[in-house]
């Protein structure tokens, strides 16, 4: 993790690269994931969502139109047919060939070399979406602190209270963009199943992130693209800073 040097203490800050390096190569590829290794990210941020065949696999529209050459639902198409799909020219034609990886490719890739920051999207089309991705941990015996550096959130929060019950070990986090969910009482049903609340930085100011403290929860906060935004989550102390690029997010910024 980088370190920040505030008022005379040392602090540290996770940088956490989003959908990968994806201001530098194709969100949520392997050049991605590579390239935020290469840079020094602390962990990797994640999209997982199921083929129509029961695959779990990693992207962030819920259909293939934006980032792929293909068109339709990612539950629509079969693992193969999303395997044939170009995700990486919509970035570059150097990228020509990436693939949409799966789940199960990332995670045996990346353990132990990097953090994974996995997150359930839109887990209300994919009914059972949660046991199947504890399994995959599970499995791998990445279901234990400590061993690997896993963190799972979701903008579905009884998502995150299922992924609570099946991983009891794993830090759960609850994303969001809403003001609504910043009340005391909202943050404090959080802190009973979740350990990190992410919310868009829109949102944070230092009030916040005592309050969220004070619940002992930790806070991550998205989706850093400027300089600015970087240095502002620094000066409001987060614990986390997702950003599309990870070399923003300098140590040298926390210093006053
Ligand atoms: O990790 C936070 C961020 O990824 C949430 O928004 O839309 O990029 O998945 P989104
Ligand atoms: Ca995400």
């Amino acid at each position: 993790a980088f370190a920040a040097e505030t008022t005379g203490e040392l602090r540290k800050f996770d940088n956490v690269a989003h959908r990968g390096a994806s201001g530098y190569a194709p969100e949520n590829t392997i050049a991605a994931f590579d390239k935020a290794r290469a840079m020094k990210a602390d962990y990797i941020e994640i999209d997982v969502q199921r083929s129509k065949d029961g695959k779990l696999v990693v992207i962030h529209d819920t259909s293939v139109n934006r980032t792929t050459d293909g068109t339709g639902y990612v539950k629509d198409l079969t693992y193969e047919q999303l395997q044939s799909l170009d995700a990486g020219s919509f970035k570059g034609e150097q990228f020509s060939g990436e693939k949409i990886p799966s789940f199960e490719e990332v995670l045996d890739r990346y353990r132990g070399k990097i953090g994974i920051l996995i997150e359930l999207k839109a887990p209300e089309l994919y009914p059972g979406i949660e046991e199947e991705v504890a399994q995959e941990l599970r499995e791998r015996n990445m279901d234990k602190p400590q061993d690997n550096k896993i963190i799972i959130q979701s903008f579905n929060f009884e998502t995150m209270k299922k992924m609570n019950a099946l991983l009891p070990k794993i830090p759960m986090g609850v994303l969001t963009s809403s003001k609504a969910h910043t009340t005391d009482q909202a943050l404090e049903e959080f802190a009973t199943y979740a350990d990190y609340f992410n919310p868009s930085y829109g949102i944070v100011s230092k009030e916040l992130v005592d309050k969220v403290h004070a619940l002992g929860m930790k806070i991550s906060s998205w989706t850093v693209r400027s300089h600015e935004a970087a240095q502002f989550l620094i000066d409001m102390k987060v614990d986390a800073i997702i950003t599309d690029y990870p070399d923003y997010v300098d140590p040298r910024m926390g210093v006053k």
